[in-house]
């Protein structure tokens, strides 16, 4: 069944988890969709999985349309949400909204995901009013690596946890659909899941938030730069891939792959006369 904004509410009304994972292709995109996950998320973090960049600031707006189009062509009942980039939203709620319409266009998003919580109100607000449904983003948000100084849990104080608060109230009265708490105290995302109408995904935020969502090569050790503490692996995917890597590289190099089985022929007569 196509899961869509709305499925995605009526789960949090029946007190049903949803699930995420982040897809970057086609291929993946399919196998995650043939799983029965609720939706994908083209997350930017292609910038540190895919590109290899040390982390989210120099992913494009053709980035995320060249690899969202993908997904969304492998993904048939998954709802596709589609990262907005560092600078496509935050420096006009004009630029917002004519970004988040590349990306349902060109890259056929079911919706798109944006960071930040009161500064971005207005951005929401306007890409919801031109009939685009938005996810936001609220917690650790990467793109604010360097205004953060780091990757750190958000809301351990008093004062950061009600900024937390006031954030995710402001995404959900700015229209969103759905928010992401990333790297959240398991008991204050519990909380603003209870407070908040729309369904929180979470990251690092606990079993109290409405859904979940992980990088798929995180949760399949695809990826060693950085295990953040909240992942945990549900297969050694990376550990398959490098003996199958081992594998065909002693085989080549033997020479006993490929094997017979694994060529085409042509009639001896006919080699004949070519020679
Ligand atoms: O870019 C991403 O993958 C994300 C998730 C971590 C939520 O934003």
């Amino acid at each position: 069944m196509k899961n869509t904004v709305t499925t995605f509410q009526k789960m949090k009304e029946k007190g049903e988890k949803i699930s995420m994972l982040t897809a970057y292709d086609y291929s993946m995109a399919k196998l995650i969709d043939e799983s029965g996950i609720n939706g994908i998320l083209v997350g930017d973090s292609l910038g540190n999985v895919i590109l290899g960049y040390e982390d989210t600031i120099s992913v494009t707006m053709e980035d995320m349309i060249h690899h969202g189009a993908a997904v969304a062509r492998g993904a048939k009942n998954a709802l596709v949400v589609i990262d907005m980039p560092f600078m496509s939203y935050q420096t006009s709620t004009y630029d917002a909204v004519v970004n988040a319409g590349r990306l349902m266009k060109e890259g056929r998003a079911g919706a798109v995901k944006l960071e930040g919580g009161e500064k971005v109100k207005d951005q929401i607000r306007a890409i919801v009013d031109a009939s685009i449904p938005v996810m936001g983003h609220v917690g650790l948000t990467p793109q604010s690596i360097n205004a953060f100084g780091g990757f750190k849990v958000q809301g351990k104080t008093e004062d950061t946890a009600k900024k937390l608060i006031r954030d995710a109230k402001a995404v959900e009265e700015a229209g969103a659909f759905a928010v992401v708490l990333e790297c959240v105290p398991s008991q204050l995302a519990k909380r603003v899941s209870e407070e908040l109408t729309i369904p929180t995904i979470g990251i690092g935020a606990g079993a109290g938030c409405d859904g979940q969502i992980l990088v798929y090569q995180d949760m399949l050790g695809m990826y060693s730069d950085f295990s953040p503490k909240f992942v945990k692996r549900f297969g050694e995917a990376g550990l398959m891939m490098t003996q199958a890597f081992k594998a065909y590289d002693k085989e080549v190099k033997e020479g006993t792959f490929p094997a017979a089985e694994h060529c085409f022929t042509i009639k001896e007569e006919v080699l004949e006369r070519v020679y």
